[in-house]
């Protein structure tokens, strides 16, 4: 698969096979969020690959009881980690460690849609109750929750808007 394909194809996936990931295929999701770029290399994000099932099931319940999410066998959750933003002050933390997250779970999304895995970005959530059901510090900051697995749908592809709409060449 080349990357015009993967980026292409990628569908969110809400349905998952009763199927574990191998110790490969999370060590190169672990790599794909590990390389994605950063402000000034600060690399200001933390991530968490649930495995555990009662603890998938609280994410679950504070990501608005969307329990499908339960149902994968690894749950991602992606974190801004504020004390490693600090050199940027406030557009560090406002902005940089938001665009370090977002860029590494495009990564991870991509990557596991090569490896035949599907995921879906999860934004939805009590975000002081995901805090508490990981015992995060309180430099860090839960962005994005990112169940993946084998898919047990094929989505058709959502509309786009048109690509003027989007993109304004200036020549
Ligand atoms: C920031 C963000 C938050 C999202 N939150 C949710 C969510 O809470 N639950 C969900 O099922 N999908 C969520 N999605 C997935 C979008 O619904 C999905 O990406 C969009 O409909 C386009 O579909 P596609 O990913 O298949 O191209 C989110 C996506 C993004 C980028």
């Amino acid at each position: 698969m080349n990357i015009r394909e993967a980026i292409k194809n990628r569908r969110s996936i809400r349905r998952f096979q009763d199927k574990a990931l191998t110790a490969e295929e999370v060590d190169i999701l672990c790599e794909a969020v590990m390389w994605a770029p950063s402000a000034g290399n600060l690399q200001s994000r933390r991530f968490y690959f649930v495995l555990n099932p009662d603890l998938k099931k609280r994410i679950a319940t504070v990501c608005l009881g969307q329990m499908f999410i339960a149902s994968a066998p690894l749950v991602v959750v992606a974190c801004a980690d504020y004390e490693r933003i600090r050199p940027y002050r406030d557009r560090g933390k406002n902005l940089y460690a938001i665009q370090d997250v977002a860029c590494a779970v495009e990564n991870l999304m991509l990557q596991a849609h090569e490896l035949g895995l599907g995921s879906v970005c999860v934004g939805a959530f009590d975000e002081d109750a995901l805090s508490g059901a990981l015992n995060l510090p309180s430099t860090q900051r839960p962005l994005t929750v990112v169940p993946v697995g084998h898919p047990a749908q094929k989505p058709e592809a959502p509309e786009r808007y048109p690509m003027e709409e989007i993109v304004t060449i200036l020549k």
